[in-house]
């Protein structure tokens, strides 16, 4: 089941309702708009809670794909726990959402001393990433008066086929401590044993993957370090093998590893070893919730190029132009009698040649205010947005549990929201 398809009629939906009818009469703003299907949020998170069904874990949803509240207040009801990565998500993610801190990871090779603190206060899991982090992971036990419960961020160096933008667990990344200098790490944990408890290890290969064999390879590598820990006397109770399954952006009919594939390539390592999974999905969670709709505001034609002007740009959705993604775009209503099927790229207004949604697309030719999607839009695209060209951040909208219900979950940014921004100076 997908959440969003084009049906007999030749109109695209969400769940049970038209889109054309959304931009038509529930959508109060003229510009584009981000849609969500709550229904395929919770299908989503189902499939992680059967895929796990048996062993003991936790699902750390990575908020960096998507931090609108409402998305994350839905997951939070769901049983989700939350992998935080700064200490305003943190603080989004346990003040203002109400995730258990005992379910909740804090990550990243930069962590700030302030933010440590923060994390300490919380009581959240923190991931050791290099030596300096775990020197202020000390320091913010001491300023605290808190015992952290730690996870050592191994590098496995396992390849995850991805594109280098997303690749993070191999040798050479920023992320992570490699295997040669464990010794040390454990040395400095057991120094500081009234500050820390070490409680786990913890990898992340990359994103967007679709070869599940990776993630044995690095569970394997990551048991034997499980195995080296314990014989030096420390208690581990949590494997946690990061994030990063990938999704089916071509809409090509391609069949994907699902969250049971991902779960079942580990599930004998993690049993035999009587650990407690932790998985931190982010884009499977969320990418294929959403689509990002626009309005075709004209074509034009330049040399041998023809291209489909839209409203949308890469200040709402980055990922075409900054990893050359493809996220797959269709119109939301059939095409006129007649209407020509060209090759378009598909472009927003943004002054500047990067400004793209899609490259060579097959599509008929549309007119001025067509409703258009760019699928899959859940996951690190309003998360990536920006105000560029004074472009304020789209609204979002979910079509509700009934799978008929159009609300509101996020307001558009207005111009207002940036001029307070000058008060007073
Ligand atoms: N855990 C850690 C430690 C991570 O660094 C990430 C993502 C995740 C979990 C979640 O990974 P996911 O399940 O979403 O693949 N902006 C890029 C993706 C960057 C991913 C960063 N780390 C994109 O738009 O493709």
């Amino acid at each position: 089941i997908s959440a969003f398809s084009v049906r007999e009629d030749g109109y695209m939906y969400c769940e049970d309702v038209r889109v054309q009818d959304i931009m038509d009469n529930e959508v109060e703003e003229v510009r584009p708009f981000y849609l969500y299907s709550k229904r395929q949020l919770r299908r989503n998170y189902e499939a992680y809670q059967e895929a796990l069904k048996g062993l003991n874990s936790i699902i750390g949803y990575a908020v960096k794909a998507n931090n609108n509240l409402k998305i994350m207040r839905c997951l939070r009801e769901l049983g989700s726990g939350a992998v935080l990565v700064s200490g305003t998500e943190l603080r989004l993610a346990v003040e203002h959402t109400g995730f258990d801190p005992a379910r909740c990871v804090f990550n990243g090779n930069g962590k700030l001393l302030e933010e440590l603190e923060l994390a300490a206060q919380y009581g959240v899991l923190i991931n050791v990433d290099s030596e300096f982090d775990l020197a202020q992971i000390i320091e913010a036990s001491r300023n605290t008066g808190k015992r952290i419960k730690v996870l050592l961020r191994i590098n496995p160096d396992v390849d995850p086929q991805v594109h280098p933008y997303v690749a993070t667990g191999n040798k050479n990344s920023k992320f992570g401590i490699r295997n040669e200098k464990l010794g040390w790490f454990l040395e400095e944990v057991k120094k500081h044993s009234e500050n820390l408890e070490l409680v786990g290890v913890h990898c992340h290969l990359g994103s967007t993957i679709t070869k599940v064999d990776v993630f044995r390879d690095a569970a394997v590598v990551m048991v034997d370090f499980v195995k080296k820990i314990r014989g030096e006397n420390f208690t581990i109770k949590y494997l946690n093998i990061g994030g990063g399954l990938g999704i089916d952006y071509y809409h090509k009919g391609a069949i994907l590893p699902t969250p049971t594939d991902l779960i079942d390539t580990v599930r004998d390592l993690v049993t035999k070893e009587g650990l407690t999974l932790i998985i931190e999905p982010g884009r499977s969670l969320v990418a294929n919730t959403s689509a990002f709709v626009s309005h075709v505001t004209g074509v034009k034609t330049n040399g041998t190029k023809d291209f489909i002007v839209i409203d949308g740009s890469m200040s709402e959705l980055i990922r075409p132009s900054l990893y050359g993604a493809y996220q797959h775009i269709e119109f939301v209503a059939p095409p006129a009698e007649g209407a020509e099927v060209k090759t378009f790229d598909v472009v927003g207004p943004v002054c500047e040649s990067a400004d793209f949604l899609g490259k060579e697309r097959e599509l008929p030719t549309p007119k001025r205010g067509d409703g258009i999607v760019v699928h899959d839009a859940g996951a690190y695209c309003m998360a990536m947005a920006s105000t560029y060209n004074l472009r304020m951040r789209p609204p979002e909208y979910w079509v509700a549990d009934d799978g008929k219900t159009v609300e509101k979950i996020r307001h558009a940014e207005q111009l207002d929201d940036h001029i307070r921004y000058f008060e007073g100076l």
